[in-house]
């Protein structure tokens, strides 16, 4: 199976590139920004007209969620419609495509969190950006599999376990919010996770891949500090107090009932401290 993974020196691709590399029956391709722009439709389409990968795996994306709130067209054309030349060109070759997408496509006023196939309702650009590149893709190609996961953390770049670690190091006292909940994922189990998505092989549609349990901001970084055996003052804080550019979807739960469980983000968190060396 010829493989095209892009994106990949991000968050995820960095993991999803470790996860797929060693297998040999894979012919992996591998690109960053710097190989293929996404957005240029052309040379993404003389690309995958040359190389004709069977699975395009798209891991690129803009994802300041903040920066998105004054760079709408710029992240609506990244995130949204360079997925509609990549689907249409994935059609033309026979290639399937698979994307990633956000907890962030929903509007978080649903208590008990979001099914697969619930009703979508982004409040922020980045998350109509996201939406947007789920819809023109299910438009323009059946053979897709869209990957909704949430509150990634990972060794490449930055994210808010190393945040918190970092902010224990400067101050005495960290204000968290509370306010708001969701299912933090380990980069390295969503992609160990999208490996073996692939070798199973599932039928085409929308997926929610997340480590497991429930949690706020809040009673993560409580979590962080726990394991690492650090003393920090934590103080919970609304979202309204630490105001920022982009409003949060307050329930952000995504529920698989698709796919076997990952397991329980404060074991993942655990194999991440170790992995910073933190424990
Ligand atoms: N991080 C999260 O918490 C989270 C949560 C839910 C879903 N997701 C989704 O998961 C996927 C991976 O996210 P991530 O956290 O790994 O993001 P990331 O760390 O920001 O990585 C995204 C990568 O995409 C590249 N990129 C940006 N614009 C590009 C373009 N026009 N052409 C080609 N490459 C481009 C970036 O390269 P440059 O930096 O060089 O521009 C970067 O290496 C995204 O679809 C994201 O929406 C992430």
């Amino acid at each position: 199976m010829k493989i095209l993974l892009l994106g990949k020196n991000g968050l995820l691709g960095n993991e999803l590139n470790r996860a797929f590399s060693p297998d040999e029956s894979i012919d992996l391709i591998a690109l960053g920004h710097d190989g293929l722009d996404i957005t240029d439709e052309n040379a993404v389409y003389e690309f995958l007209k040359e190389e004709k990968p069977n699975l395009v795996i798209n891991s690129a994306a803009f994802t300041y969620v903040d920066d998105c709130e004054t760079k709408e067209n710029f992240v609506m054309d990244v995130n949204g419609h360079a997925n509609e030349h990549l689907a249409k060109i994935c059609h033309k070759i026979d290639a399937k495509l698979m994307y990633f997408s956000t907890d962030y496509v929903f509007d978080g006023e649903k208590d008990d969190g979001y099914f697969e196939n619930d009703k979508t309702g982004p409040i922020n650009v980045y998350g109509k950006s996201k939406l947007l590149g789920e819809t023109l893709i299910q438009e323009n190609t059946d053979q897709f599999y869209i990957i909704r996961t949430s509150w990634l953390f990972g060794m490449q770049g930055k994210n808010f376990v190393k945040t918190m670690l970092e902010l224990a190091n400067a101050k005495k006292t960290i204000s968290v919010v509370n306010d708001q909940i969701g299912k933090p994922t380990y980069s390295h189990d969503l992609a160990k996770n999208v490996f073996n998505f692939v070798k199973t092989g599932y039928d085409f549609g929308i997926y929610h891949m997340t480590n497991e349990r429930v949690t706020s901001w809040y009673d993560f970084a409580t979590n962080i500090f726990r394991i690492a055996k650090i003393n920090v003052d934590l103080i919970p804080v609304t979202s309204k107090e630490f105001s920022r550019p982009a409003k949060r979807p307050r329930i952000s739960t995504l529920i698989n009932t698709k796919l076997p469980p990952m397991r329980d983000h404060l074991d993942a968190l655990t194999s991440y401290l170790k992995e910073l060396k933190i424990i």
